[in-house]
């Protein structure tokens, strides 16, 4: 079997699926694009998604020819309520993202059942929640399609990486027909990408890694590595040339290897994200509700800051690896929305407020001892 039906075939064991329904891309916003031309969505067409996200999302929205409609997310779970999103709905929307920030998926079934009743089609966001399940089901299981992401700092990586689960066959011959069009991947690019997964997984260690970051961010932003985001992407709403990539060989042998580890990287983030939700709880701390724990696969564990910067000072100091989802309600994007239909945050109060404060802990730690301590010394500075 090659690696790429290896690939298929793990990833469709984890969703059940048949590996009929796995289509792989160079990255998760690949899929969605590809997703929504499936779906016919184009001109004239609205699409709701939560105002918290990365900018890749709308941008996928803005390539197909749509227009994003947003929506406010709710503060216990960094997800828009399903009153939030009816009240979004028009005649003319034809898509609704459902995305499982940090890994939560919440009132999935309550909107994808809404959505299926008004000829509305779904799309889960399950960048950050692939190996979780929601209701005892696979994230991405209630609506007609979802997309995942294997880029560095998701479930699994491939250092970056993505694949589309179709679960309304109806859309089967249309997505494709739609993924005729993708590019392959250039040998001089596979081989860019091997070599980044070799220095990530020699280089990169507790000490290495806020340097490595700023590094790796700025080569990125300039092309001269390959990135989770090119400078074009942040910088304007035009699709890149080579966007519509297919996937690669080094991402199905990563993919591969990245599938066996997962049950066990699950696992820790579990265990060590219901160890920060008690020590946030038993100090009066921002925490997830005991009611949503079950259902969360935690990708990372946010941290509601009163003062970011001097919060990730000390985190630098004492070499933790913070992350700083969604350092604005079009990650990463500083400055004007306008490009992305964006004029005024503060339409958006929840998620405008969330993103001057959140920062996201690593839940995949192995010294959770070590994280917790920080947390005791930096008391003063979490909400
Ligand atoms: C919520 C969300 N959606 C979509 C994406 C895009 O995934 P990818 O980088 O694989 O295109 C990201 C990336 O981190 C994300 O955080």
């Amino acid at each position: 079997m090659s690696s790429q039906a290896e690939y298929k075939k793990g990833i469709a064991h984890i969703l059940n699926a048949t590996p009929e329904q796995v289509f792989l891309y160079w990255k998760g916003r690949v899929g969605l694009y590809a997703l929504l031309r499936a779906m016919g969505i184009g001109k004239g067409d609205e699409v709701i998604l939560p105002a918290f996200t990365c900018v890749v999302v709308p941008n996928a929205i803005l390539y197909a020819g749509a227009t994003p409609v947003y929506v406010d997310v709710n503060p216990d779970t960094f997800l828009p309520r399903p009153d939030q999103i009816k009240a979004a709905v028009t005649e003319r929307t034809k898509c609704i993202l459902v995305q499982n920030t940090f890994g939560l998926s919440h009132q999935v079934d309550e909107i994808c059942t809404y959505a299926r009743d008004k000829k509305i089609y779904t799309i889960e966001d399950c960048t950050h929640g692939f190996g979780g399940t929601y209701k005892g089901q696979p994230n991405g299981s209630f609506s007609d399609a979802a997309f995942y992401s294997t880029q560095w700092n998701k479930p699994f990586s491939t250092g970056v990486g993505g694949f589309a689960y179709l679960r309304n066959t109806d859309l089967q011959e249309d997505l494709m027909k739609v993924n005729e069009a993708l590019i392959p991947v250039p040998a001089a690019k596979n081989f860019s990408l091997r070599l980044l997964i070799l220095l990530n997984k020699y280089l990169l260690n507790d000490f290495t890694y806020w340097t490595l970051l700023k590094l790796y961010r700025f080569l990125s932003k300039t092309g001269l590595v390959i990135g989770s985001s090119g400078g074009g992407e942040i910088a304007s709403t035009e699709m890149p040339e080579d966007y519509f990539m297919a996937s690669s060989k080094v991402q199905h042998s990563q993919g591969v290897r990245g599938l066996k580890k997962l049950p066990e990287d699950l696992k820790l983030r579990k265990r060590n994200a219901l160890k920060l939700n008690d020590w946030m709880r038993e100090n009066g701390k921002y925490h997830i509700d005991h009611s949503l724990v079950s259902n969360h696969s935690f990708l990372k564990y946010p941290v509601i800051c009163k003062d970011k910067d001097l919060f990730t000072a000390k985190a630098n100091e004492s070499n933790i690896r913070l992350g700083d989802w969604f350092n604005s309600l079009l990650h990463p994007v500083q400055g004007t929305l306008s490009p992305w239909g964006i004029d005024d945050e503060n339409q958006f109060p929840i998620a405008a407020a969330t993103s001057k404060k959140i920062l996201n802990l690593p839940a995949d730690t192995e010294n959770i001892e070590k994280l917790l301590e920080f947390l005791e010394d930096n008391k003063a500075l979490i909400e």
